[in-house]
């Protein structure tokens, strides 16, 4: 496992460009099994989990090129139906291709993601909704087999409007035969960004962006170019570093309207912001004012961003409370940052912050993805060498992102593990890094 070394006290003063978004860009990869026509995505951020999603897609016999943030896949022939363990319980997006195989085959078999770090995180909305588009659904030795000789049209009401089960159903109803009505859907930015993919190769799907869908289907999408929309989350993360611990941070190439409560709860801490179109400048405010976080579904505050919160409020001048409604297991960070002087109390859905006059240096792990990246914030404040160790979770989903904290000041070291690996483990390494290097083919 490696780590992160990092020197905290720096100045952060400088501009980032905002990567490509994670969690669209999977699941635009997931979409394009749909279309038996060449697809190219632009702005894709070449991250582990993009890596996961692309061998998942080649698993199926869709072939899948990585060039720099562009890839080119053809799903012309698809010769596998079955997303494989291995491949879902590395990454729980992959159950993503449930929806399209469906559509496209008639048949998907996808491995049950079961629990993770973060929560139960269940997939019942997802199997009611292919269900009433027509897919007989059967869970059978660890597997969710679903079948469907045509899938068609049909009136569907999420329990609740979770992201996954909104995307695979969409997907699934835009080849149904006749029109679907989807209420109580996910509102996030991605899924409107997914929809407008979708109607670029030929789907016609309205209401995204609200909790209504209405996705008429069609007979078959073609093929074309997009490009992933900036990830909020990744702009999030480094807006809260600037809360932190900016002279001045300016972010760029994202579109700030995409994160309104965050917006607000950073104004609301006394963070000093110059909102435009498409960039946010952050100047730090040296004591943050206490404020309450309730994590909700979009626009509610996004739960992904509920981690650096922690990291800020934990440094406010007061108590603030953080309430998770989206996943009830999302607080192993609150034991990593009092390890670093953080005093943090959590009973279920809640967290209490009585705000320190500083953190200090430890060696914490990262417990997920969101998490290790919250650890490096409280790493860059911390007075003296912070370790994070386990950080492959960071790369899972975060492009560069010591590099480019580095670029505006940070000091952070990536120190590769040094435990001692078996020949066989050192051999996947360097076939896993081969496989990186053939794949970037610009
Ligand atoms: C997506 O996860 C994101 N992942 C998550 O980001 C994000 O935190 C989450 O949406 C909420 O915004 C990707 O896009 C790859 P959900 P998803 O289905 O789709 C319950 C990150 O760090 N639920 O909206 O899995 C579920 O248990 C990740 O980038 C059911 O009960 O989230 C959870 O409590 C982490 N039944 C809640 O809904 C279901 O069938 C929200 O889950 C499906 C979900």
């Amino acid at each position: 496992m490696s780590e992160y070394l990092i020197n905290g006290g720096s100045e952060l003063n400088g501009s980032i460009k905002i990567s490509g978004a994670k969690n669209a860009a999977l699941k635009l990869m997931a979409a394009s099994l749909l279309t038996s026509e060449e697809v190219t995505l632009e702005n894709v951020p070449l991250i582990e989990d993009v890596y996961t999603m692309a061998e998942a897609l080649r698993s199926l016999g869709a072939t899948v090129q990585i060039g720099k943030n562009k890839l080119t896949i053809s799903a012309k022939e698809l010769t596998n139906c079955t997303a494989p363990y291995d491949l879902v319980s590395k990454m729980r997006a992959s159950i993503l291709v449930m929806g399209p195989l469906l559509a496209r085959l008639g048949q998907s078999k996808t491995a049950m993601p079961g629990g993770c770090k973060i929560g139960l995180r269940k997939i019942d909305i997802h199997i009611k909704g292919l269900e009433a588009l027509g897919a007989e659904i059967s869970l059978e030795h660890g597997y969710i087999d679903a079948k469907a000789k045509k899938l068609r049209g049909a009136q569907f009401h999420l329990d609740f409007p979770s992201v996954g089960a909104t995307e695979n159903i969409l997907m699934a109803s835009v080849l149904a035969k006749g029109t679907s009505t989807i209420k109580n859907v996910a509102r996030e930015p991605e899924l409107v960004d997914l929809a407008n993919f979708l109607n670029s190769l030929g789907a016609n799907i309205k209401g995204a962006g609200t909790s209504e869908l209405v996705v008429r289907g069609v007979k078959r999408l073609g093929g074309g170019r997009y490009r992933v929309m900036a990830d909020r989350i990744e702009a999030g993360t480094f807006m809260v570093a600037g809360a932190l611990c900016a002279k001045k941070l300016e972010l760029t190439d994202f579109d700030p309207q995409n994160l309104p409560m965050t917006l607000e709860k950073l104004k609301e801490t006394g963070t000093k912001l110059e909102v435009k179109t498409d960039s946010v400048i952050i100047r730090r405010n040296h004591s943050a004012n206490p404020c309450n976080i309730v994590t909700l579904p979009h626009p509610g505050f996004a739960t992904d961003l509920q981690g650096p919160f922690m990291v800020l409020l934990s440094l406010a001048k007061g108590q603030s409370i953080i309430t998770e409604n989206v996943f009830e297991g999302r607080f192993l960070l609150a034991d990593e940052l009092k390890k670093m002087g953080a005093d943090i109390k959590t009973s279920g859905h809640h967290a209490v912050m009585d705000g320190v006059e500083a953190l200090s240096a430890a060696d914490v792990e990262a417990p997920d993805l969101r998490g290790g990246a919250s650890l490096v914030l409280a790493g860059l404040t911390a007075k003296g060498e912070t370790h994070v160790s386990s950080i492959e979770h960071i790369d899972r989903g975060y492009e560069e992102l010591e590099q480019k904290l580095v670029s505006v000041g940070a000091q952070i070291v990536r120190k590769p593990s040094d435990k001692l690996l078996s020949p066989q483990e050192n051999t996947q390494i360097v076939t896993t890094k081969q496989k990186g290097l053939q794949q970037v083919v610009e």
